[in-house]
């Protein structure tokens, strides 16, 4: 490489995740290796407002964007990890970090992911789908309109308490809580309708909360170690992300090498299933009772902060967080990254 890649960090956004991308740009701003790249960055405030360094608003996004080589979105949630900016640099032609539209758009819909694993036969939470407010979706897509005893009759029946309640867009928790009864069923739906129409009722999984990053495209797609947390409150809520200092990473998990291998194995094949490209970081259980790897979730756009588990993760495979930013950058433009090592 001769010349320099300009590579524009995006961070912020108008997501409910903007704190934490803005503590996951910086340090990404600050690792990307300056003798390889030119470095520049835009942040998105909440309102939506385009601003440069210096906190300038950019009045021709089209134009400031086109200045660059690569574009680096660190942007979590919606109208970040969700596909929104990815169709808008490929309407600009602009390469970037990390997953196309489809696989942003499934994987920021848990409701949408579900049905991809349900395809690709990884084992997965039991889980309820209800909509605008008071319409269940059932198994064959068919909807019922049900009122809130017949919710929880529902809920009972199918699934039996403990369940998680989550806004099916959600990211770092927010909107989630965790049901134990009829009565705070319906306070957690309540809670999840503020953050979407569309909501997902999960069966609680008592096990092992494990995860493990994915990083690569195509036949090159690699998985790391398994990282274990063990949360510091009752589950990984908000606080106990970013919060709470009590919350424990412990890399690499506590488990069987058979076991780290079907968790390596599934997180490929469910960063294939929704199209993957670049990078993922995919959620697991591993539960108590039978042993079995049930997959959570699949996040297009990770943490970054230094203390978080993506970057972590390689760390342990002998990745630097500034190795891991390069590799991403050139996998943008379809650079062999592994046959180096
Ligand atoms: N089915 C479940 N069983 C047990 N714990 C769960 C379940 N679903 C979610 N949780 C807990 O809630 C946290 C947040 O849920 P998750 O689906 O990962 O949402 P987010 O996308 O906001 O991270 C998880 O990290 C886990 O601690
Ligand atoms: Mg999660």
């Amino acid at each position: 490489m001769n010349e320099k890649k300009r590579v524009c960090v995006i961070y912020g956004g108008m997501s409910t995740e903007h704190d934490v991308s803005i503590i996951s740009g910086k340090n990404v701003i600050d690792n990307l290796d300056k003798e390889k790249f030119n470095v520049s960055s835009i942040v998105i405030d909440k309102n939506g407002n385009w601003l440069e360094e210096g906190k300038k608003t950019i009045k021709n996004i089209k134009e400031h964007l086109k200045k660059n080589d690569i574009v680096f979105p660190v942007l979590h949630g919606k109208y970040g990890e969700d596909g929104t900016i990815q169709g808008m640099l490929d309407l600009l032609k602009i390469p970037y970090v990390g997953c196309g539209v489809l696989a942003s758009s499934i994987s920021m819909d848990k409701v949408y992911t579900k049905r991809i694993f349900e395809k690709a036969n990884i084992q997965q939470a039991k889980y309820i789908f209800i909509k605008n407010g008071n319409i269940y979706v059932d198994a064959n897509l068919d909807e019922i309109e049900l009122n809130n005893s017949e919710i929880a009759e529902l809920v009972e029946k199918e699934l039996g308490y403990p369940v998680f309640v989550k806004p099916s867009n959600s990211g770092s928790s927010v909107g989630i809580s965790k049901a134990t009864n009829n009565q705070n069923l319906i306070k957690a739906i309540e809670q999840a309708k503020n953050y979407d129409n569309k909501i997902l009722i999960e069966k609680g999984i008592q096990g092992k909360e494990v995860e493990c990053a994915v990083l690569g495209n195509d036949k090159e797609v690699r998985a790391s170690t398994v990282g274990e947390i063990i949360p510091a409150e009752d589950f990984y809520s908000y606080d106990a992300k970013y919060n709470n200092s009590k919350s424990i990473v412990k890399i690499p998990a506590d488990i069987s090498e058979n076991k780290m291998n079907e968790i390596k194995r599934t997180a490929i094949k469910a960063f294939k299933a929704v199209d993957g490209k670049g990078l993922s970081r995919v959620d697991f259980f591993i539960e108590d009772k039978t042993n079995n790897v049930i997959i959570n979730e699949i996040n297009t756009m990770p943490g970054f902060t230094e203390i978080s588990m993506y970057p972590k993760l390689w760390k342990y495979e002998g990745l630097s967080y500034s190795e891991l930013l390069t590799k991403l950058i050139e996998l943008t433009y379809n650079k062999a990254i592994w046959n180096e090592n």
